[in-house]
């Protein structure tokens, strides 16, 4: 959802502001804009409904230029996506520009007071009454003088100003005082042209990271933009404020005053969020999953003892063996990967596993005793809904654990403990290969409770073995993108297509149609095979085509006889099933063959085809695939 940039240093502002901005654009939007303090200590502001190129467009017919600033892409809660909604969002009198996250819930009040008080409100947004209250608690606490005094001066742009010997206290106090009568979550970034040296960074409940460098400071939601950029982070937590100028940064909490903030080196190379040669993000996150599937098992395979290891988990040994009921919590992409863990768990450790949606969680006041232990999945670790459902678990005394992409997010932060996929930053809305580490680590977590309980040494053995040789098969998989991107040509036009699959392929029949429905916009169900007999079968016409995931297996028979019965209706069958499957050949329209793989695998393997599919479908239908219409990649409001 919305992202923030925010630059203080000795170069122009606009130039991070501006790639900033474009490498959070993954997280979706639907408008964009700029603060920035010119050399003159004014403030300009330039923003645009739409995408970035407009923005752009009109900067380049309006030039601004300066060593401090703030960017944000909007995408609209509040109010419409226009230019005027767009943020920044300007105090009353202009003494501060304000880009926010989040959702403030008592603006209506707050507004209506600040009405009162003479501001006129030009938005319909929740942010613009954080921009008047700032303004108001800095005349309230008469800093407004100083401020006319200072422009008065004619005060050069001061770079390097070192916050230890400025006196910040009275700013810090009335940005505080202002923040204290919001209700809600936020992340904001401020910039005020009395204190053109000072950027400003504050957060509840929404990320940001502070970014540091010689002689510069930057702020981002996320660290993306600081590729290239930043080789240093600061993680703000909840009412933690960041006061920077050019060379120092200064951290002050709402409770305790002035902070020791800890530095953390930032391995991010600048072509980590780059396209690599790959025409969308999409396809090359596609493309890198052998390897992001290597790096989610990397150093987690204990030949020794025939087991899975993680570092991170934060329970002793006889906590975890005390375990007798896993609960896993996610939404979309990430609660589907639930559904697969909850198959490899219960078969291969025995454990029983529930999976439920993190938005009903989070309401729901389920009965679940002691000895229960929560995951919470999520490739950003900044869902709202996981995030509370989360809480939620904790504040009823159960352990949780984070099964997390993005490091340091807050999921991560706030679980007990819990397992990095190192899958590398995940650009493209449509999640892949999150998917697929997320998938092979809840394998891993099945072959760690499995041994455990009652999986033998021998079992562990060939369980790791199958895994290692994961990253190959699904290699050989994506050996398919010729053949799938023929199939995507001939079915595109269709309105309508079922994905159906059985046992460890069901949550995969689920993954296929949520890829296919949020990049080309088709409707699409997924189902248990022989559950479509129970109702979706009255969809099957000539026009719609029915995906099949069966590969051999136990269940292989069902499925070819659910095939038979689609085949009876005139539907068109895309079958994915083992290389030298002659039976399906007989009764498929076409055939995409995948390598076999052990059952509690199978769906890390034959998803691959399904999320070509869906991107070769949403190409041909000139589909913006990486930004698909209405979706965010961070879904950061309930
Ligand atoms: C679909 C997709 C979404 C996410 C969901 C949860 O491709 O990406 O369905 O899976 O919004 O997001 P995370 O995993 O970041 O919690």
């Amino acid at each position: 959802m919305c992202g923030i940039v925010g630059y203080v240093g000795r170069s122009d502002a606009l130039e991070f502001l501006l790639r900033g901005l474009r490498r959070l654009e993954y997280r979706g939007y639907d408008s964009a804009g700029v603060a920035v303090i010119d050399a003159h200590g004014h403030l300009r502001v330039v923003k645009a409904a739409g995408r970035i190129e407009g923005l752009e467009e009109r900067l380049r017919a309006d030039p601004i230029s300066g060593c401090i600033g703030i960017g944000h892409t909007r995408w609209a809660t509040h109010g419409p996506a226009t230019d005027v909604n767009a943020h920044p969002h300007i105090g009353g009198n202009g003494l501060v520009a304000v880009v926010h996250n989040g959702v403030i819930d008592n603006y209506l009040p707050l507004r209506a007071r600040l009405e009162a008080e003479g501001y006129r409100f030009r938005s319909a947004t929740d942010t613009e009454v954080i921009a008047h209250l700032v303004d108001s608690s800095l005349r309230r606490h008469g800093l407004v003088r100083e401020a006319d005094h200072r422009e008065a001066a004619g005060e050069a742009l001061v770079t390097g100003l070192d916050l230890a010997k400025a006196d910040y206290a009275p700013l810090v106090r009335a940005v505080q005082e202002a923040l204290v009568q919001l209700q809600g979550t936020y992340g904001l970034a401020m910039v005020l042209p009395a204190w053109p040296e000072v950027l400003i960074a504050c957060r509840l409940g929404s990320p940001l990271i502070v970014g540091v460098s010689e002689g510069e400071h930057f702020v981002a939601s996320d660290a993306s933009p600081f590729a290239g950029y930043a080789d240093r982070i600061v993680y703000l937590a909840d009412h933690e404020m960041a006061l920077m100028t050019a060379d120092s940064l200064r951290v002050v909490h709402r409770d305790q005053g002035r902070i020791a903030h800890q530095v953390q080196v930032l391995d991010l190379p600048p072509d980590a969020v780059d396209r690599g040669g790959f025409p969308h993000f999409m396809l090359k996150e596609i493309f890198e999953q052998p390897e992001s599937l290597r790096n989610a098992m990397r150093g987690r395979l204990d030949r020794d003892a025939a087991t899975a290891r993680f570092g991170g988990l934060n329970l002793s040994a006889q906590q975890l063996a005390s375990v007798r009921r896993l609960v896993m919590t996610a939404c979309g992409t990430s609660w589907h990967a639930g559904l697969v863990g909850e198959y490899q768990i219960e078969t291969l450790a025995r454990l029983p596993v529930e999976v439920e949606y993190a938005s009903e969680l989070r309401y729901r006041n389920p009965p679940l005793e002691p000895g229960t232990l929560l995951f919470a999945i999520t490739q950003s670790g900044e869902t709202a809904d996981t995030l509370a459902a989360l809480r939620e678990m904790k504040r009823k005394g159960h352990p949780t654990l984070a099964i997390c992409n993005v490091v340091g997010s807050t999921i991560a932060q706030e679980a007990d403990g819990g397992i990095y996929l190192h899958a590398g930053p995940e650009v493209g809305v449509a999640s892949t290969k999150a998917f697929t580490s997320q998938c092979l680590v809840l394998a891993l977590l099945a072959l760690y409770f499995g041994r455990l309980h009652h999986l033998s040494f021998d079992a562990g053995m060939r369980i790791i073995e199958q895994i290692e040789e994961l990253p190959d098969k699904v290699r050989q998989a994506l050996e398919t993108n010729d053949l799938v991107r023929q199939i995507a040509l001939r079915y595109c036009e269709a309105n309508n297509f079922l994905y159906l699959g059985r046992q460890f392929n069901y949550p995969t029949a689920l993954e296929g149609a949520l890829k296919l429905k949020e990049i080309s916009y088709i409707h699409a169900e997924g189902y248990p095979a022989a559950e479509m007999k129970h109702g979706p079968i009255a969809l099957v016409d000539a026009h719609t085509p029915s995906v099949f995931l069966m590969p051999q297996g136990p269940v292989y028979d069902k499925v070819l006889a659910n095939v038979q019965e689609i085949k009876a209706r005139g539907g068109p069958v895309i079958a994915v099933a083992c290389q030298g499957d002659r039976q399906v050949r007989q009764l498929a329209d076409e055939v995409v063959e995948i390598p076999a793989v052990a059952d509690f695998l199978q769906p890390i393997v034959s998803i691959i085809p399904l999320q070509l599919l869906a991107y070769h479908i949403a190409v041909a239908r000139g589909c913006d695939v990486d930004k698909p219409r209405n979706l965010a990649k961070s879904v950061t409001v309930e």
